[in-house]
Order: C-alpha cells, then structure tokens, then sequence
C-alpha cells in the first residue's frame, strides 16, 4: 500500500489536505494523526471492516479495545447509552483535553471497536489538527495510538513513518504532539470513578471539580479492566531497568563498562552522571512526559544495550511517566545489593 506524507501546520491548516484525509476515512482508509498527546491511527467507528484493518496495521492484539474520537462534545449521544452526571461535569471541564471517559456504549457501535466489552471509551481531543479531521470525516474516529504494537507511542509523525510507511493510507504531519504520553483513561460505568491508565490529568484534578473521590486503579501488571495494559508496552529493543536512588548510578555503569549503558534522568541527576550515553529528560515531569517515547526511540537509534531509566515523583502527570517507564522496563528496577 502506498502511504500519503501530508504536511499540515496546527496554526494555519490546509482545508484542501484535511478534506483529503477525511475523504480516505469516509471510504474506509487509516489515516495517522496527531493529536495533543500522541499521534493516533484513524478509522471511521461505524465501518467494522476499516477498524479491523487498524489491529491487522499495528499487529495488535483483538481483544484492546480502541478509543472513539469526537470534535463536539454532543457526539457523546451517539456513542453511549447513559451519559452521568459525572461524565458531563468531566466533559465540561476537560474536553477538549486528555481524558477518555469509558461510558455504557450503543448497540451500534461495532464490537471491532470495543472488543466486544459493552462499553466505549470516548475522547474529544483538544489539537486543531485532529478536531477539524474528525469534523471533516463526519464520523466519530476510533483511533488507537499510532505506533506498531509494542513499540513507545509515536509523538512526531517520522515516529508514524518509521511504525506505519506501506501499511496506512495517509499520515498527517501536524509536528510533535505536545504531552507525550497518552490520555488519562477513567471509567464512568463503575460508581466511583475509577482511573485505568494514568494521563495528563490527575485523579486530584478530577476529583476536584467532581467533589468526589476518584479511585486510581489498574496500575498493576495485569489490570483487568483496562484490556490494553497486560501487553507489553512502550518497549525499545534496550533493556530498560529504573531507578529511583540516582547514587546507584554511576556505580551500575562503571560495572557495565561492555555495555552501551544509556542514563535518561531528570536535568540535575543528568548533569552529574558519566556514561556512554545521557540524556535529560528536562527540569520536571511534564517536560519528561514529552520528552519519554522520543527518548526511548532514539535509545534504539543510539546503539544503546541498556537504559537506566529514572522515575519522577508520582504527583500529577509523574504518575504517568512513573506507570509508562514500569511498562517498559516490565517492572524491572535498579536497586542496591544490600
Ligand atoms: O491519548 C490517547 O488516548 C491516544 C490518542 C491517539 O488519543 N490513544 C491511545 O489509544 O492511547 P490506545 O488504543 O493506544 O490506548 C487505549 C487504552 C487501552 O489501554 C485500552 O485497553 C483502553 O484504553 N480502553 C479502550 N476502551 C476501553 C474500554 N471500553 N474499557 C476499558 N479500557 C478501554
Ligand atoms: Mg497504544
């Protein structure tokens, strides 16, 4: 399959490329994106075969279910069946933002979507570039992030290319999406919100406008009800091992004198580590967020065997960089023998 390269710039876009996109997704094509918190791979919701031809493109597992994109925060009518109170407040609040709300979903929404689950998870992004192709397509896009399964998400669009050249119909390059890790998930269908994947916004932060608690669940390895997160996940070809006490550092690398030992930390661990690769991940957590897949490709592209990884505080979107980091490195951590 051919793959179109478009360029699109978020700030003045090009009404003649989107409309193109969108037609390609109207005629059941799969268009990557970007979106505010990572690029996503799009298919309409309502033809079962195009969502389908998205698992066969990123080699991913049946049973995940994917995300439904929308541009106006009415379309949540057409996609679940109960909306609560809950989902409003949080809609008002948050959308367009980072947050996928999981909410009872209509019986016309295909089961390629959901998995088979008898819920959606919905998300209004807030990136012009993604708003103005679901708007164009008509449609609701089920989009997944835009990486070959496995693999760190993509957050520019040479991340698509080097995923998903030859196996999509077009990918749009609207530059670096600006988080970096992908949308809180929350689960409305349960009666205390319950959060399944740990984004941008914080349980605290929903808690806060809701005026009820909000649960944090599904960070253990293999959560039931967040089907995507027992995979392995974000993972390079290195050996990610993190670490949390920065002395244990410099003696692991001196230890590991054969191997091309990359160090990815904050910027005042970076600035006091020597090892054959460092790299810093900038001042705090959100800076980390957006710096996170790109550092963990370029680890790849830079030869390295092992990354030593560090973990930031777990407040806001440090937990997060904290739950992707423990995917990627499957839990592993760099501790003192003792
Ligand atoms: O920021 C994002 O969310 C990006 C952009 C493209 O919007 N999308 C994204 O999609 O990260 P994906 O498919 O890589 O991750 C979706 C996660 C998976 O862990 C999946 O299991 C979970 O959301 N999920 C989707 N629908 C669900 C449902 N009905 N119940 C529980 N979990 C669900
Ligand atoms: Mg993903």
């Amino acid at each position: 399959m051919e793959t179109s390269v478009w360029q699109v710039s978020p700030d003045s876009m090009d009404q003649a490329v989107i409309d193109a996109a969108a037609a390609m997704i109207r005629r059941g094509g799969l268009v990557a994106f970007p979106t505010e918190t990572v690029y996503g791979l799009g298919a309409d919701v309502f033809q079962p075969k195009a969502v389908a031809s998205i698992f066969a493109a990123k080699g991913r597992p049946a049973d995940n279910p994917l995300i439904a994109h929308i541009a106006a925060p009415e379309q949540v009518y057409d996609l679940a069946r109960e909306v609560p109170d809950t989902a409003k407040c949080l809609m008002e609040h948050f959308w367009g933002g980072p947050l996928t709300m999981i909410l009872p979903k209509k019986h016309t929404i295909p089961d390629e979507v959901t998995a088979g689950l008898d819920t959606v998870g919905i998300r209004m992004p807030s990136h012009s570039v993604a708003n103005a192709l679901i708007r164009a397509a008509g449609t609701p896009i089920a989009a997944p992030s835009a990486n070959r399964s496995g693999s760190p998400s993509p957050t520019t669009a040479e991340h698509c290319i080097a995923d998903l050249l030859g196996r999509v119909d077009a990918i749009l390059d609207g530059g670096t999406a600006m988080i970096g890790v992908e949308s809180t998930v929350v689960d409305l269908s349960v009666p205390v919100p319950t959060i399944l994947r740990p984004g941008a916004i914080s349980a605290e932060d929903m808690a806060d406008v809701l005026g009820c608690p909000v649960r944090v669940g599904g960070l253990e390895a293999h959560a039931p009800k967040c089907p995507g997160m027992k995979y392995t996940h974000y993972s390079p070809s290195a050996t990610v091992i993190c670490f949390e006490n920065a002395a244990l550092v410099q003696p692991f690398v001196q230890a590991h004198q054969d191997e091309v030992v990359c160090v990815m930390a904050l910027s005042d661990a970076a600035s006091s580590v020597s090892a054959p690769l460092v790299y810093d991940a900038g001042r705090d957590s959100t800076d980390y967020a957006a710096r996170l897949f790109y550092l963990l490709r370029k680890a790849d592209e830079d030869g390295a065997s092992i990354v030593l990884a560090q973990l930031p505080s777990a407040q806001g979107i440090g937990l997060a960089v904290r739950n992707r980091l423990q995917k990627s490195s499957g839990g592993n951590m760099l501790e003192s023998r003792e």
